[in-house]
């Protein structure tokens, strides 16, 4: 089982400015909560109890006022800075001593995952021994993605970044589950010719090797990214009409903690008192 995640969210943010002058973007709200909660209740969701988060030089301080150390959620959170953005392998450079000898899971700070039994497929997913295995999503736009190109039997026959012609319409969502190799592929890569380091250069090491698989989150699944501003407001206004028709959060995580009994009644109190008085709060009272 992994047993380890890291949640990239640092990144240069320009394409959010001003908004993202003086927040991270992962810290700007995604309708009723911050957007780090919807990635860190999918590592959550699939039980991965210790996780790295890796902010920009110099946000530390405002993530460990939202998440300070992850004693309300019964998890462990470990922060570490990335001195500039060089591309997501980093996340394994910079991550090295997190990870040590163990397998690792990956998800974007950004991106945004719901839908029925998404939880047994994420607690498949980490049942990954050997290789590495990517979450593949149809999408309408596939040039704005990383993309893959499956045979019949769902096998990666190529995968491309942001491909100008066409490839498939099946992006490579930011959400990935590698063997622990991956730290010495990282550390092996170059720079593309845009000055960083590119993932589908770390997953094609996997895929010479005959060691890349894909999962397919089919047409029943969502999977938003929340790149750009109108992304932003669009998933948003997704999970603030499933949240007001059913009277239940999306990536609440302290009920995520509660359900798979890593936190109790206490917890939850201290974690009302940590919100104060705001809808979320009467949302938790509600739990207990
Ligand atoms: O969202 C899925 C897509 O994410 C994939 O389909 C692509 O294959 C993958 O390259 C990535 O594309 P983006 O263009 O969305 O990546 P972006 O540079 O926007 O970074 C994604 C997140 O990771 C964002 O929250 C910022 C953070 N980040 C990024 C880089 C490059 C870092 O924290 N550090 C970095 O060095």
């Amino acid at each position: 089982m992994i047993k380890k995640g890291i949640i990239l969210a640092g990144g240069k943010g320009t394409r959010m400015s001003p908004l993202t002058k003086a927040v991270n973007k992962q810290l700007l709200p995604i309708y009723d909560k911050p957007l780090i909660f919807y990635p860190l209740s999918i590592l959550m969701l699939a039980k991965i109890k210790d996780i790295l988060i890796i902010v920009n030089k110099g946000q530390l301080n405002q993530y460990k006022k939202l998440l300070p150390n992850g004693n309300n959620l019964g998890i462990k959170i470990t922060y570490l800075e990335q001195d500039k953005p060089r591309g997501l392998p980093d996340a394994f450079v910079v991550g090295n001593k997190f990870i040590e000898k163990e397998n690792v899971a990956m998800i974007l700070g950004d991106n945004f995952f719901y839908g029925q039994n998404l939880t047994s497929k994420l607690l498949n997913n980490t049942k990954l021994k050997k290789g590495a295995r990517v979450v593949l999503h149809k999408v309408q736009k596939p040039e704005q993605f990383g993309v893959a190109k499956i045979d019949k039997k769902n096998r990666i026959i190529n995968i491309k970044e942001k491909p100008k012609k066409y490839l498939s319409d099946l992006a490579i969502t930011g959400l990935y589950f590698f063997d622990n190799k991956v730290v010495d592929y990282a550390k092996k890569l170059k720079p593309s010719k845009r000055g960083e380091v590119e993932i589908v250069d770390l997953l094609n090491f996997y895929k010479s090797k005959k060691q890349l698989s894909a999962d397919i989150i089919g047409r029943g699944g969502a999977w938003l990214d929340t790149g750009s501003i109108d992304d932003f407001y669009k998933t948003s206004a997704f999970v603030s009409a499933i949240e007001n028709r059913q009277g239940l959060k999306i990536a609440c995580i302290e009920e995520i903690a509660l359900n798979n009994r890593w936190i109790n009644k206490k917890h939850i109190k201290k974690s009302i008192k940590f919100y104060g008085n705001c809808e979320y709060s009467k949302y938790l009272s509600k739990l207990i």
